[in-house]
């Protein structure tokens, strides 16, 4: 029997966010090239996707590069920049034909040519798509995001265009990259790794977090599933008091 067939199909979180951590490590310990654990790690993000459809995750976002991965070494980021244009050019069929919108976060513009190429044609093509919206962190960092953010809004005080007691959460948030994107209910990271380098600071406020053991190429649908059980199974009290969230109550 899957964990799926366990799953509250009303409780559906309509975000789900993922750290793919342990690409590397992954590889390294079976004597191979770090790149064949990036290569390998394609197939867990096709579990991801298809878990998070098959359930109806509205949106599923995957941490692919961060803008500190670039002081990886130059054959390992010239390598990552490679898969992401092979794997967008080789999938962008496979996700039209399943209704998924891909979309980006992230500074998307210092990508390298090709990668922007094979973004924008995607991204185009899947615009009108009604499944899962697939949003790919690409060179994102969270404090960039959030500096760049309060840049636009202190433009906007300081021409005139809003007052002080304009700035809310509210205009916060949409001057993220993720406007319009509900806060991921779930967050989970792969690898055993517990920290949340530099992703989604702001939209985590109130994510429960689930942190995986396995290496992301080993991370399957079940463990996708698995994930979405356990956050079933927690209470969510937002600074409230158990009582008042129970439904029992
Ligand atoms: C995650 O795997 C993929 C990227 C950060 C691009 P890693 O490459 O970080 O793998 P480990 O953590 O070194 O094992
Ligand atoms: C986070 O993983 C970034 C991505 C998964 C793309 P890292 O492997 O870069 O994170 P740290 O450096 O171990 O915190
Ligand atoms: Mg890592």
């Amino acid at each position: 029997m899957s964990v799926k067939d366990k799953l509250d199909l009303n409780r559906i979180p309509s975000h789900v966010a993922i750290i793919m951590d342990g690409n590397g490590r992954w590889a390294q310990e079976q004597g191979k090239m770090r790149l064949f654990g990036h290569a390998t790690g394609v197939e867990a993000v096709r579990e991801a996707l298809t878990a998070a459809s098959e359930i109806n995750v509205k949106h599923l976002t995957l941490y692919a590069f961060s803008t500190e991965n670039w002081n990886r070494p130059k054959e390992e980021v010239e390598g990552l920049m490679d898969l992401l244009v092979k794997t967008i050019a080789g999938e962008v069929e496979s996700l039209h034909n399943n209704d998924v919108r891909l979309t980006t976060i992230g500074n998307t513009n210092e990508l390298p040519d090709a990668c922007r190429f094979e973004l924008q044609e995607a991204i185009k093509k899947t615009s009108k798509n009604k499944g899962t919206n697939l949003i790919l962190a690409l060179n994102y960092s969270s404090k960039y995001e959030i500096r760049r953010a309060i840049k636009a809004i202190a433009a906007d005080v300081k021409s005139g265009t809003i007052g002080l007691n304009d700035i809310t959460d509210e205009l916060i948030q949409n001057n993220l990259y993720t406007a319009g994107i509900p806060d991921p209910e779930l967050m989970i990271r792969t690898s055993g790794e517990i920290r949340i380098s530099n992703f989604l600071l702001w939209q985590l406020a109130y994510s429960e977090l689930h942190f995986a053991q396995k290496y992301w190429p080993d991370f399957t649908k079940e463990d996708f599933f698995q994930a979405i059980y356990a956050y079933q199974n927690r209470e969510r009290r937002f600074g409230m008091i158990s009582s008042q969230v129970n439904d029992n109550s």
